[in-house]
Order: C-alpha cells, then structure tokens, then sequence
C-alpha cells in the first residue's frame, strides 16, 4: 500500500513534520509513505490550471496514484496554513485528483485545543465540489495533537509519548480498513 502525506508546515523543525516521519518509520512494514514536496509548489493561477509548471504534475500525479492521502497540518489563526489550502486549489481543478480519494487528517500545535479549529476548516474544504474527498468520518478517529513540546523527542524528531502512540496505532489502523473498505 502506498500512502502520500501533505505537511502543513514548511518549518525545519515542524512538529508536524515530525508526526509525517513518526509515521514513515513506525508503519513501514505496513505502507509506503511518501511526503509530498508542497514547498516547491508555485501559487495557483487560474491562467496556468490547465498547463500547470512540473511541480503540480508531479504533485497531483503523486495523488492520483496514492492509494490514500494523510493530510497532516498545524493550525494556522484558526484555520489551516495558506502552503496547504495552495496545494488543496491546485489539486482541485481539472483532473481533480481529490475526488473519492481516501483521506485521514491530523494535526499537531502548540496550543491546548491541538488543531480542532483547522480540521474543521479542513473538512470543509475537502468536501468542496473540486475536491470530494472521501474523509475517514469523525467519531474517535480525529489526531488532534495539542501542547506538542510535551509529546514530541526534538532530539531525534519522532513522536514519543507512549499513550499518543498507541492512540495513533490505532487510529492508523482505522484508515488502512478505511482505504480497504474504499476499494471494495
Ligand atoms: C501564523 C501562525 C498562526 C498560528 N495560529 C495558531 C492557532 O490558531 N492555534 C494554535 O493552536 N496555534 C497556532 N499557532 C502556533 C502553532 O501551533 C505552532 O507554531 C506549531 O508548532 C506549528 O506547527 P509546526 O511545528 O508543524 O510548524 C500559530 C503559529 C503561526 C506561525
């Protein structure tokens, strides 16, 4: 199984970012993931959707053939990072790589609420008519990860609070079902 994740944040040492690497080493034996290079991504023009530059074929290419996508993103004034909603525009048109894809959301911040307000945003957006997710339903299966500098090894940069883990054990394992169910 191959998996692609967006990161929300283009910091060095993003917590998020952390979360996207946490992800890659702990589950390799169960899926690929790649992380998506949305830095490299211009700012969407309407003007170029049709023709865009090679950066947004590679990035919409790298959707299409995922067989799932885990948007993982800190909040950002209540609401997701512009790098992310760029990346979300330029997926939305077109080819509209997004529709029934499978899609899980997480985010992790340094305030107490860990990112509710931007995956609420985030779901919205991915409902849009340009994107039509399929979003792993909510219900227990949020990665709201809030007051970071507390469950996060800086030194190696990996997630490392025990109970965060498993919860993510387990919540990982609801999407690879959610993807299989998708598929069927
Ligand atoms: C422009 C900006 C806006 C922010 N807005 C919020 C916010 O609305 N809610 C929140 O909990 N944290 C907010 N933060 C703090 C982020 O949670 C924190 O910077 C977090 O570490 C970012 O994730 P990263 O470590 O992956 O870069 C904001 C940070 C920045 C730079």
């Amino acid at each position: 199984m191959k998996l692609i994740a967006i990161v929300g944040s283009l910091r060095k040492e993003s917590y998020n970012m952390y979360l996207a690497h946490t992800i890659q080493e702990r589950y390799k034996d169960k899926f690929e993931l790649e992380i998506a290079d949305i830095r490299s991504l211009p700012y969407f023009d309407q003007d170029e959707e049709t023709n865009p530059p090679q950066a947004v074929k590679v990035f919409k290419d790298s959707i299409t053939s995922a067989d799932g996508v885990l948007i993982i993103t800190p909040e950002y004034n209540w609401s997701v990072p512009g790098v992310l909603k760029n990346a979300l525009d330029w997926a939305s048109r077109v080819d509209k790589v997004f529709i029934g894809k499978p899609v899980m959301t997480m985010g992790v911040t340094l305030g107490m609420l860990g990112t509710v307000r931007a995956q609420m945003h985030l779901r919205d957006v991915l409902a849009s008519p340009g994107l039509q997710a399929r979003v792993l339903p909510p219900g227990g299966n949020e990665i709201l990860i809030g007051v970071a500098q507390q469950k996060f090894n800086e030194q190696i940069g990996q997630l490392s609070d025990e109970e965060t883990l498993k919860f993510l054990d387990s919540k990982v394992a609801a999407f690879i079902d959610f993807i299989k169910a998708s598929n069927n």
